[in-house]
């Protein structure tokens, strides 16, 4: 597989896109401020079933409050580790906003599955009570650039 080159230059603090490596998707995340203390809430550490990530889903250096390269970006691989689905994005912005009908509202900011309703945090982190039973996995990357993201 060749690796993936993702140019982040253009992602906005509080977006993130979705790209395909080794026909997964891959989550970049470009964080906020406010993100990156949130990450660092010891009462969002108690709401993670593994906050310090020990179940190693991720690279070595990616082993950290922010389970990234950087802070500012965080890359994860799409891909619920309950049964499969793809979580979608619910940036830490929405969290003012009504949970919707399907309950799917994701108030610290971060990911909700369609499928079971696990839900993740702005780090991949799953929560507790979800059926998801890992956190979001880290994919190889780094970055040539600062702002180029090299997947696998
Ligand atoms: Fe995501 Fe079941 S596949 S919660």
């Amino acid at each position: 597989h060749a690796p993936v080159d993702v140019d982040v230059s253009k992602l906005a603090p509080g977006q993130q896109t979705t790209v395909v490596w080794q026909g997964k998707p891959v989550f970049i995340l470009r964080r906020t401020p406010q993100d990156m203390a949130k990450l660092q809430d010891a009462s969002l550490a108690n709401a993670l079933r593994d906050p310090n990530s020990k179940d190693h889903q991720q690279p070595a250096y990616a082993e950290n409050w922010h389970r990234s390269l950087t802070p500012e970006y965080g890359v994860y691989v799409g891909v619920c580790t309950h049964l499969g689905c793809v979580p979608s994005y619910a940036p830490a912005a929405a969290a003012s906003a009504p949970a919707t009908a399907e309950g799917t509202a994701t108030p610290p900011g971060g990911y909700a599955c369609p499928c079971h309703g696990s839900k993740f945090d702005l780090a991949g982190r799953v929560f507790k009570g979800a059926p998801a039973p890992y956190n979001l996995p880290v994919p190889p990357y780094f970055m040539p650039t600062p702002t180029t993201i090299r997947l696998g």
